[in-house]
């Protein structure tokens, strides 16, 4: 068993790690507070390749593999995870489902912009009734001849108010059930396209979260992913991926709530001694340490599967559910070693704890990944 990175590997890691330090840290507790779209931010994010990390060079991305995507997406994710979530959909549902199941149209009028960050993707999946059962599609893209008529809401779209590409799942044929739903390439400016109101969350608050209306939007038969009936099987084959990027989230998570406890525990004195002395904080400190190792064993074996061509549907599921639970135990104990000083914004913790919550729920919530690995074992 290979435990080590590569060079390659460790040199990606830094440069996440020093760019989340110094360009995303000094100001991500305004843009949490205001709600404020890193624009900036995520244009030096495209600038330093970090958009369309996995995506081939003849396409205009990285080349890279998955395991250097995960480490690239905790050290963001440790500082900024508004910023690492844009990153996540445009890299793992975006970018990664048209490479892997676009026509060479598609894939040579999309990937290009989008993998150099020029546009950015959202994947439009859930539904105001459609969230984790996502098979009762009521969006639907009525089949017009030379184009589909695309009717419908979808809900909690990440990059929903910024993005320029739109891959939406829709039912053409209702009477086959998810074998009817369609996935189309629709583009910002399509007539009958609205972006609706902006969501004001809890956590990932300034990332850019919509609701979006289709009013009889035209889209061309060939900006369908896939053959008819296809679109259900892309959703499920893209967030599979997707997991693996939300779950390397949630371990950034954790080990930046950790990083910011062990600091501080070894800085604040109580009762005659730093408190990182007291075995009431020690233990805590243990648990989280252990617990962030496996996570990141989880993370890393589902990257390393992906990366090989292997089964990895269970592997990413267990890794999401996994990380996304320590990312909220974690970042629960940190806020707790912290203190008071923990409950306000200028320590971190209290918005790592906040942006935790939503690992548990996007992408598939924790009850969803259960579903998904006991279908798995039970097999
Ligand atoms: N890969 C390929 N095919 C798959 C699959 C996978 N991982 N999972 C299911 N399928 C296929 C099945 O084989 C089946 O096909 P056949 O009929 O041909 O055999 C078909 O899909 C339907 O599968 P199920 O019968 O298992 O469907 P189900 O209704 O029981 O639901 C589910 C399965 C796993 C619960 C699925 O609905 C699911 O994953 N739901 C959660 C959806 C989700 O993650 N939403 C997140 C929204 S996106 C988001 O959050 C993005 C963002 O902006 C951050």
């Amino acid at each position: 068993m290979e435990f080590q990175l590569t060079d390659d590997h460790l040199m990606i890691r830094q440069a996440a790690r020093d760019f989340a330090q110094q360009v995303l840290k000094p100001g991500v507790i305004e843009r949490d507070r205001d709600m404020k779209y890193p624009t900036e931010e995520v244009k030096q994010m495209a600038e330093l390749g970090f958009l369309g990390m996995m995506v081939s060079p003849e396409y205009g991305g990285g080349g890279m593999d998955t395991v250097s995507y995960v480490l690239a997406m905790e050290e963001i994710s440790k500082v900024d995870s508004s910023c690492s979530v844009i990153m996540s959909v445009n890299n793992s549902l975006v970018c990664w489902g048209l490479e892997k199941y676009g026509t060479e149209e598609q894939k040579q009028k999309y990937l290009p912009d989008l993998a150099t960050g020029k546009k950015i993707g959202a994947f439009c999946l859930s539904e105001p009734e459609a969230g984790s059962d996502a098979t009762s599609q009521r969006t639907t893209a009525e089949d017009k001849g030379d184009h589909y008529l695309l009717n419908g809401t979808k809900n909690w779209i990440t990059n929903g108010g910024t993005a320029s590409v739109y891959l939406v799942m829709a039912q053409t044929h209702p009477e086959l059930g998810h074998k009817g739903i369609n996935c189309l390439i629709v583009e910002r400016g399509m007539d009958g396209f609205v972006v609706g109101a902006k969501e004001d969350k809890l956590g990932i608050r300034a990332s850019d979260t919509h609701t979006l209306i289709f009013n009889d939007v035209k889209v061309p038969k060939e900006n369908r992913i896939g053959d008819d009936g296809f679109g259900f099987k892309f959703a499920m084959k893209t967030l599979t991926g997707g997991r693996i990027g939300i779950a390397s989230q949630a371990l950034g998570i954790a080990s930046g709530s950790y990083e910011l406890a062990l600091e501080y525990a070894k800085t604040r004195k109580a009762f005659g001694k730093e408190i990182a002395q007291h075995q009431a904080i020690q233990f805590k400190l243990a648990d989280m340490a252990t617990e962030i190792e496996a996570a990141r064993l989880l993370v890393m074996k589902a990257a390393w599967l992906k990366d090989n061509h292997m089964d990895y549907d269970i592997a990413s599921s267990m890794a999401k559910v996994f990380a996304s639970e320590t990312a909220m135990r974690t970042s629960v104990e940190a806020v707790q070693i912290h203190g008071g000083y923990g409950y306000v914004k200028e320590y971190h913790v209290e918005r790592l704890m906040r942006d935790a919550k939503i690992t548990q729920i996007y992408e598939g919530t924790s009850e969803i990944q259960r579903i998904v690995i006991s279908r798995g074992v039970l097999k």
